[in-house]
């Protein structure tokens, strides 16, 4: 039994897998401020037309071109690892194997859809790109991205994040980026908040508005805003991770999965492991598949399924989600681009339909399994990735407790080699949990009062 299970690069997918074409409910439609579905044309201001059309396809299959899996091969196939050392040290009859993103060229999976979107930016005739970061590791993967295709490109970094993770931002510099911490006094949104609360810590909602304020209202014409995560082309770039993953363990005849874990921030990384495998449920494979968030932003678990916005300043148009309401602000926590007040549409869809188990976790518990898990297999993951790591000990444990035989598969999104202050704080006892009061949690509801509610309708 292998180590690391590789595929070659002949064997890198060719196509993305749209799980909108098969999912039990057909995928409900953004909506403007009008309450009405968005034109297409509406958001032209904001993407290139090609990804709006990625958007909103409903086709099962899209090819990658050619010039984005030239890049890709880069760094993938990326390896399948089987954690041996881990399941050792937890004793657990369990076989646990992880997808491993953190060997991308900046260090996470976000790469996979940066480099498609600056594609689909660059044959748009789109010139400078915008966009924002929470933890650094979609601002690092947009700017490597852009540097590939001769794009511009200026990244919003959460203010919290700014100051916990500096090198993210030389990271940036250092691919031709330009990096501001938000909320900035470059945007009308930003200095907006800043009125308010001049040490506003910032949140992804925040950036968000201020990136797409700068796209839109350049006089030439010639910016687009980039998002990391959330929308549907996004996570469709990302099913390249589970459609390798189905390959590799078919390659050394696994042919059972039970379990699926990935972590939540906007939920692309999880959209990208699980999707294809949700596939295989809806056609009748049992598969425990789980989206772990924090316990501090707690969308999925939590948040209603509703219609909101997805930033704060609302220029975003609605989309059909879990959501803490876009005004939430979320704590300061390590796990930055887990700070997101809403959730990716078709995730949030699975959860509905009963194909996805939400679970939240502890900072103090994801540190502690991020430990564990640097000493044995020896990498040290994001701070994000330790929230599905630390679901998968919880599950091998179990699977320990009941004497069972169990195939565990999860997702290492990143490395957490940026991401050494939070150890620092974890290792010198300076971390603490936090969890959401249900006073706040209805305090951030309420930004929402008034929208049209989503309900899913059969096909
Ligand atoms: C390493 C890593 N994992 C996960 C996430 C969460 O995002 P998503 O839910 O889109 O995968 C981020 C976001 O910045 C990240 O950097």
């Amino acid at each position: 039994m292998p180590s690391r299970i590789l595929l070659s690069e002949a064997n890198l997918p060719r196509q993305w897998y749209n799980l909108a074409a098969d999912l039990p409910h057909q995928p409900l439609p953004p909506l403007g401020r009008d309450g009405k579905p968005v034109n297409p044309q509406d958001l032209a201001v904001v993407f290139p037309m090609n990804l709006i059309e990625q958007e909103l396809s409903q086709e099962r299959w899209i090819p990658i071109p050619e010039e984005v899996l030239e890049i890709l091969r880069r760094y993938r196939p990326t390896p399948l690892h089987r954690a041996k050392a881990l399941e050792a040290h937890l004793k657990t009859p369990a076989r646990i194997y992880f997808k491993n993103e953190s060997v991308s060229p900046t260090g996470s999976h976000k790469v996979n859809t940066a480099v498609a979107q600056a594609y689909y930016n660059k044959i748009a005739g789109v010139k400078r790109i915008t966009s924002e970061t929470g933890a650094g590791q979609w601002g690092c993967s947009i700017a490597f991205a852009c540097a590939q295709f001769g794009l511009t490109c200026k990244v919003y970094m959460v203010r919290v994040s700014h100051d916990q993770k500096p090198h993210r931002k030389v990271m940036m510099r250092t691919w031709g980026a330009e990096c501001v911490a938000s909320p900035s006094a470059e945007t009308a949104a930003g200095r907006a908040i800043l009125a308010d609360d001049p040490n506003c810590p910032g949140s992804l909602g925040i950036a968000i508005s201020e990136a797409i304020e700068a796209a839109v209202t350049d006089p030439t014409g010639q910016t687009r805003y980039t998002l990391g995560s959330v929308l549907n082309h996004v996570l469709l770039h990302q099913t390249i991770i589970g459609l390798e993953a189905q390959e590799q363990l078919a390659s050394i005849s696994e042919h059972k999965v039970d379990t699926i874990i990935g972590c939540v921030g906007g939920g692309s990384n999880f959209a990208g492991l699980s999707f294809p495998f949700i596939r295989e449920k809806i056609h009748g494979a049992q598969i425990d598949i789980i989206a772990v968030e924090p316990a501090s932003c707690p969308t999925l678990t939590r948040g209603p399924y509703v219609y909101d916005h997805g930033d704060v300043a609302r220029m975003t148009p609605m989309l059909p989600m879990h959501s803490l309401g876009h005004a939430f602000m979320p704590p300061s926590i390590h796990a930055g681009g887990l700070r997101y007040h809403g959730m990716a549409p078709l995730v949030s869809q699975t959860v509905m339909d009963g194909l996805t188990r939400p679970v939240a976790v502890q900072q103090l518990e994801c540190y502690a399994a991020a430990v564990t898990f640097a000493r044995t297999e020896g990498i040290i993951p994001a701070p994000e990735s330790a929230h599905a790591i630390a679901v998968t000990i919880r599950e091998a444990i179990k699977a320990r407790e009941e004497g069972k035989e169990r195939v565990i598969l999860f997702n290492l999104s990143g490395h957490g080699l940026m991401d050494l202050n939070g150890y620092a704080d974890f290792l010198d006892g300076k971390l603490e949990n936090h969890s959401l009061s249900e006073e706040d949690l209805l305090a951030g509801l309420s930004c929402m009062d008034g929208y049209p509610k989503p309900e899913l309708v059969g096909v």
